[in-house]
């Protein structure tokens, strides 16, 4: 297990460096891969510090290379690199952009793979397949960049994607991380919690990022972390907003449009509820329960807390959704 884990981090470092090759010295990797990223908005300094390549057009040019280094077709196909397509070995990432994903020390474990541009036939995204290292539920692209700045301002600010990541970096901020598309796991929750308390979601401004980022609540809440949501406006995601309105705007609108996740929920439940009495009394049974959910780690103070402030959004007795909370617990 271990030796087969440690051929991959081999392979892996070397399919990272041919990429990267590629990209920065092949004259297709310049015209195609290096012009579009720099079009997109990235500098070169961050495309080096997070070790993007380009994989070539051409049927099997990796494949030949690192078969003639002696790496096994075996190897090959596990890592994902390589697909065997009427057996012959077929590069997979062909014409993509490649964002190398490192482990907590910085091996690289797998690869993103985008394509350029748009296209109805292929996936936007090819990622590495599940194999010895690369354990898609347990992997938080950045992390590797992004550990001292958290340890700095004790929080992590979660995204959903690798371009979303490179961008806030290069805007200043570096204690970020992507989940990888929207679907959160405990396991990533445990990996952030590791190394701090306090999580902020920002996720795209699209139905099924506002729906994953409040899916993930009861997730953070029984995990123990403190959660704090922005909303990016409608269509945008980080990457591109921060492009549009530059680093410094960027930023403060961070610090402005942070919202405590809870109140964020009940304040847009709130909104729905009018004079509706039954309404009012689902959405208070529903605070209730998420409050509940705080006192599995029983962190009373923090349970108090928004049992106070909730209380007062809805304008109820503080007594009675205490007694409501109880039921749930
Ligand atoms: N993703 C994926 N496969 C896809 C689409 C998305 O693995 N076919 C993952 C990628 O990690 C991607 C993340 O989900 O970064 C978020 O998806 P999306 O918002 O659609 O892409 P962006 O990150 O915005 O990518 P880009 O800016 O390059 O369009
Ligand atoms: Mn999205
Ligand atoms: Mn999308
Ligand atoms: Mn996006
Ligand atoms: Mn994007």
């Amino acid at each position: 297990q271990q030796m087969v884990a440690d051929s991959l981090f081999i392979l892996n470092n070397f399919a990272r460096q041919y990429f990267s090759k590629n990209l920065f010295e092949s004259e297709e990797g310049q015209a195609i891969g290096l012009s579009y990223l720099k079009e997109r908005g990235f500098r070169e300094e961050i495309m080096e510090r997070f070790q993007l390549g380009y994989c070539l057009q051409t049927r099997d040019s990796f494949a030949q290379t690192a078969l003639a280094a002696q790496y096994s077709i075996e190897n090959l196909q596990k890592s994902g690199l390589v697909v065997v397509r009427d057996d012959k070995p077929l590069d997979n990432y062909r014409g993509r952009i490649i964002f190398p994903v490192h482990n907590q020390t910085g091996k690289v474990i797998g690869f993103g793979a985008r394509i350029i541009g748009k296209s109805d036939r292929a996936p936007k995204y090819i990622n590495t397949p599940e194999n010895e290292v690369y354990i898609k539920s347990k992997i938080l692209y950045g992390t590797y960049f992004a550990r001292q700045a958290i340890d700095k301002f004790d929080e992590c600010l979660l995204v959903e994607g690798y371009t979303d990541v490179l961008s806030l970096h290069q805007a200043g901020i570096e204690n970020v991380v992507a989940s990888g598309g929207t679907s959160l796991t405990m396991d990533q929750l445990r990996l952030i919690k590791k190394y701090t308390n306090n999580l902020t979601i920002i996720y795209d401004g699209d139905a099924a990022g506002v729906k994953a980022a409040l899916r993930g609540l009861d997730m953070a809440l029984e995990e123990g972390l403190n959660v704090k949501l922005v909303l990016i406006p409608d269509k945008e995601d980080p990457d591109s907003y921060v492009n549009k309105v530059g680093a410094a705007s960027f930023r403060d609108f961070i610090d402005k449009n942070k919202k405590d996740f809870i109140l964020f929920q009940l304040e847009v439940q709130m909104k729905d509820v009018g004079n509706d009495a039954s309404k009012k009394a689902a959405v208070v049974t529903h605070v209730a329960e998420t409050i509940a959910k705080i006192n599995k780690l029983e962190d009373f103070t923090k349970q108090q807390d928004y049992i106070k402030k909730c209380a007062e959004l809805l304008r109820i007795e503080e007594g009675g959704l205490v007694n409501l909370v109880n039921k749930f617990i």
